[in-house]
């Protein structure tokens, strides 16, 4: 059957908001899909080699960013921050680790959030759950949490001024390796990382000095700018479908929202709407895969998502839980490999190991994300296959949000700075140290 970027809507589809003035979301959809592209067809394209080499183990992804961004909380310097420690960590994982990283944020469209129930109650009262704020409100409050179309306009916008602004960090200087010092925060880090991170600069500024010494020309693109790519989960297809487009170059269908799209958890039934969806576009396609997940499921996804087994199309993501990873994730490596699949497998250590405290705080162990982070590497060295990639929820400023790391943030001080949408994110420090140990793990795999 032929595909068609409106041919999910007679398929089964899982959770979708319901909007009481359908009238009101098609005059949204149809503005919306008079609306510029956020993204090109070129740098998608890029963004699908450089995926590709990462899925022939010659590079690594780093993708990170909030679970869910806000629309409340949009400031240039949480972007900022952002990027800079995007870029501390791939320094570290390009000189520690010996790769080159491609960066991707969850940043520029990561809006919509699939829920583990369609309503909240709180004392006895029931409302819609919150779905991130291109669909409603998070405030508990019938009128807050009114699904309404509007929103996707402001996701749209917000996403435009925030890839205006990543692309001028990419570009403007700001990503400049002479400038590595420039990428510190406004606040401390931890002892041990700071010495590392300081050894790590003084090596690399050495070795720039070097290559400058030798002639190599010290404006090189290379060393004065980076590329940074956009993704999020395709979970509201309205808003997915208004952007999809046709690139008059190839002729082919791409999802201008983001770069890179991925399908969750919840969402990957192979003949239900999301698969269908993704089907059809030409951009890189992540789907993240849980601890219940089967060899049939996940070959099915191959075949649906990448028939043609071409490599920088394909993302997995496991997120078993450190707990779950060794009897679950062999199977699917086994079963992929056997039957000759091409896959970018990547590791996402934060949606297996959340759990509540007991004063109410959705929260992650430090040790517990590593411990899926140690287990998803030596598991890939038994098995003979590459662990491609890493997939955080992070921000760049010092929250606590996850307990633990090296200033070990505890379960009774996560109210100091609990900002979160929706999950908890590593803050910069523990993200920060999640690189040097991942630096570590992936040098061993250098061939
Ligand atoms: C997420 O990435 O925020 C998410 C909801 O993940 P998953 O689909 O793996 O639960
Ligand atoms: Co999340």
């Amino acid at each position: 059957m032929k595909w068609n970027k409106d041919a999910w809507r007679s398929l089964p589809i899982k959770q979708q908001p319901i909007y009481s003035d359908l009238d009101e979301l098609k005059k949204t959809e149809i503005r919306l899909s008079t609306l510029p592209p956020l993204v090109f067809a070129g740098e998608v394209r890029s963004l699908k080699k450089e995926l590709a080499s990462a899925s022939l183990g010659k590079s690594f992804l780093l993708q990170g960013g909030d679970c869910a961004e806000s629309f409340a909380n949009y400031r240039a310097d949480n972007i900022k921050n952002m990027f800079k420690v995007i870029l501390q960590m791939s320094a570290v994982l390009t000189f520690a680790g010996s790769f080159p990283i491609v960066k991707v944020g969850r940043i520029a469209g990561q809006f919509a959030k699939p829920r583990s129930s369609d309503f909240e109650e709180i004392n006895g009262v029931k409302l819609p759950s919150y779905r991130g704020d291109i669909v409603n409100d998070l405030e508990f409050t019938k009128e807050a949490r009114e699904p309404k179309p509007e929103k996707l306009i402001q996701a749209y916008y917000q996403s435009a001024t925030t890839l205006n602004l990543l692309r001028a960090f990419a570009r403007g200087g700001l990503a400049n390796l002479h400038e590595i010092n420039k990428w510190n925060l406004g606040f401390a880090k931890a002892a041990e990382i700071e010495t590392k991170f300081s050894n790590l600069v003084s090596e690399i500024t050495r070795a720039l000095d070097f290559m400058e010494a030798c002639g190599i020309d010290p404006e090189a693109q290379a060393i004065n700018e980076t590329r940074f790519y956009t993704s999020h989960e395709a979970l509201l297809l309205p808003y997915e479908e208004a952007l999809t487009r046709i690139d008059s170059t190839s002729g082919d269908w791409y999802d201008c929202s983001a770069h890179m799209l991925w399908i969750g958890e919840r969402t990957r039934g192979l003949n239900e709407a999301h698969v269908n969806f993704l089907s059809g576009v030409k951009n890189p396609v992540g789907v993240k895969v849980g601890p219940t997940a089967t060899p049939d499921e996940v070959l099915g996804l191959c075949e649906k998502l990448n028939p043609e087994n071409e490599a920088g199309r394909l993302n997995l993501i496991v997120r078993m839980g450190a707990d779950k990873i060794d009897s679950n994730l062999p199977k699917l490596l086994k079963a992929v490999k056997s039957e000759g699949k091409i896959v970018l497998w990547s590791s996402d250590p934060m949606h297996g190991n959340t759990f509540k405290t007991t004063n109410n705080y959705k929260t992650r162990a430090f040790d517990k994300i590593l411990k899926e982070v140690k287990s998803f590497f030596e598991i890939h060295k038994s098995e003979g296959t590459y662990p491609g990639g890493i997939h955080l929820e992070m921000s760049g400023d010092d929250v606590t949000e996850c307990t633990g790391g090296f200033f070990n943030v505890k379960e009774e001080t996560l109210a100091k700075r609990y900002e979160t949408q929706c999950d908890p994110r590593l803050n910069a420090n523990q993200a920060l140290e999640l690189a040097f140990l991942v630096a570590d793990l992936l040098k061993e795999f250098k061939k």
